[in-house]
């Protein structure tokens, strides 16, 4: 039923604001001025598809118009989601879709995250990406609202928040892409990943300024032992400040600085005491901290980064930081980029099987 007949109570906007695969929590409408006939277009629960979108559009269609009432969930609708974001999401809520096909788009997603972060030609081009790969996975983090947000701001409150922000948002985006890129599409999961990656340094808010401006590669022994006491500090505030984190986050990141060789913090683990997805949050740690400079003092782009790692493990005789297998998975995926459009193949299978869900409703 359509709410009201009166135009004046409707704004308009274009067919180019739908997203493909994302539920719509208010109806669509088109107006026909000549006989001023109003009709849905959508309603109110539908999941439009890619192909239905584009075939209105072939058809000339693109003023739409929404109910006032709408405003702000149409706004925050629009706001929301990249295309890859919205795809995610889709994934992630879906009850419906099976799950190889789940982990196969995710998997997907996330070579296509690595590959356009690995584009970037300067630093400042990386921070614009890493941005909006974490607009991405934001969704990831709203599945638990309340465990992020309410554990979030209080810790943050205590910290000298950009730098750590920044890069606890880089942290998280590239573990959960890694996560995806191996396979793993558990919300529950992803959401913890994301957590810990936000969390994972909280602790430096407890050591002296004079240490922290110290890159990783200058610190003598003492400043070393002072700095490496900030893992200790993040559980403990985690502790103090959100006892509802579970323990898989705090795992997480209590080895965020270990190394395959045993040779990390704070607990010396080697090998495969070394929790497998920990190994991806300090992948993720590794690669922004040697690019925003905290390593050696040299800013560099994603990809330059993952080329000193790369450079870092093959003159070792046995690996120091990760599992080989890891690494080398994680550059065939940067390297590859054969399939020119992965996402577009993601998002006909998906919009498929989501057609096919809407029949059988
Ligand atoms: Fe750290
Ligand atoms: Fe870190």
């Amino acid at each position: 039923m359509i709410e009201s007949k009166d135009i004046a109570d409707y704004f308009d906007a274009t067919l180019s604001n739908i997203k493909p695969l994302v539920r719509l929590d208010f109806d669509i409408h088109l107006y026909f001025s000549q006989n001023q006939h109003m009709v849905v277009l959508f309603k109110k629960g539908e999941i439009p598809s890619a192909e239905i979108i584009q075939k209105y559009r072939s058809k000339g269609l693109n003023k739409i118009w929404i109910h006032k009432n709408n405003f702000e969930t149409f706004k925050a609708y629009s706001a929301s989601r990249t295309k890859e974001g919205s795809l995610l999401s889709t994934l992630l809520n879906s009850t419906e879709l099976g799950g190889e096909l789940k982990k196969a788009a995710g998997k997907e997603i996330a070579k296509v995250l690595l590959q356009n972060a690995t584009q970037a030609k300067t630093f400042q081009e990386q921070q614009e990406i890493n941005k909006k790969n974490f607009q991405t996975i934001r969704d990831i983090l709203d599945q638990t609202a309340l465990q992020a947000e309410s554990c979030i701001s209080e810790i943050l409150k205590l910290c000298d928040v950009d730098p750590v922000l920044t890069h606890g948002i880089n942290v998280a985006t590239y573990a959960v892409v890694f996560a995806m890129a191996f396979g793993k599409i558990v919300p529950d999961l992803l959401a913890d990943i994301a957590l810990a990656g936000l969390l994972h340094d909280i602790g430096v808010s407890q050591i002296p300024i004079s240490i922290l401006q110290t890159p990783w590669q200058a610190m003598d022994r003492e400043i070393f032992r002072e700095y490496a006491e900030h893992v200790h500090f993040s559980l403990k505030l985690i502790n103090e400040f959100s006892v509802s984190t579970s323990e898989r986050v705090k795992l997480l990141i209590d080895q965020h600085h270990e190394k395959f060789n045993g040779s990390g913090y704070p607990n010396g683990y080697k090998a495969f005491q070394f929790n497998d997805i920990a190994q991806l949050l300090t992948m993720a740690d590794l690669v922004d901290s040697i690019s925003n400079g905290r390593w050696d003092g040299k800013k560099r782009t994603l990809k330059d980064a993952l080329d000193v790692i790369n450079k870092l493990e093959s003159v070792t005789p046995t690996p120091e930081y990760f599992n080989p297998e890891i690494l080398k998975a994680v550059f065939y995926w940067i390297s590859h980029t054969e399939t020119s459009e992965p996402l577009t193949q993601v998002v006909d299978t998906v919009s498929s099987q989501a057609k096919y869900i809407k029949q059988l409703s």
